[in-house]
């Protein structure tokens, strides 16, 4: 099982968003029973919620489901359980390294990445926080775009095939 964890600041907005579409791409390539996708913040305000209205309204625009998706914080256990794990902007990156546990030489732990690595516009390289700008349309875009090339990343990395 290759296992995806998406991670913001809070949880509510860009990284539940990413979850619920990236769950909705990987059903379309037929490769859920071998991609686990989750979500996390590093932030702790709003553990158990749903994600944010903005958030709920874009998926729904998009017929994309996200019953279920409710708020958690990120774990030490979540680098030796995911394979990758994609955080939404440089801050995320830092704040993850509060969580990371000492590794141990040679054990298997997740890899880090931004999601716009893996974005075919290399102007921008950090999805902006919609709870601060609105623009969850524009979150919703970058989201779309470098999931769907993040999933053909993986899909060449591990030569999967449905
Ligand atoms: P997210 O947005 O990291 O995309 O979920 C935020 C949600 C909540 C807060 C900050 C960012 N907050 O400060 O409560």
């Amino acid at each position: 099982m290759i296992r995806v964890l998406f991670v913001c600041l809070g949880n509510i907005c860009r990284s539940p968003m990413a979850e619920a579409v990236f769950r909705h791409q990987v059903k379309e390539a037929g490769l859920e029973d071998v991609i686990s996708i989750d979500s996390a913040g590093t932030g702790d305000w709003h553990i158990g919620h749903p994600p944010h209205q903005g958030t709920r309204d874009i998926l729904d625009r998009y017929q994309i489901g996200y019953d279920g998706l409710k708020a958690r914080q990120v774990r030490p256990d979540d680098f030796y359980h995911f394979t990758y794990i994609i955080a939404m902007d440089d801050s995320n990156v830092v704040n993850l390294d509060a969580f990371a546990p000492e590794f141990v030489e040679n054990e298997q732990h997740a890899s880090i990445h931004k999601l716009l690595d893996f974005s075919s516009n290399q102007a921008i390289t950090e999805v902006p926080d919609p709870y601060y700008t609105g623009k969850f349309q524009e979150v919703y875009e970058m989201v779309e775009e470098s999931c769907s090339r993040l999933l053909a990343y993986i899909v060449d990395q591990h030569e999967l095939t449905k």
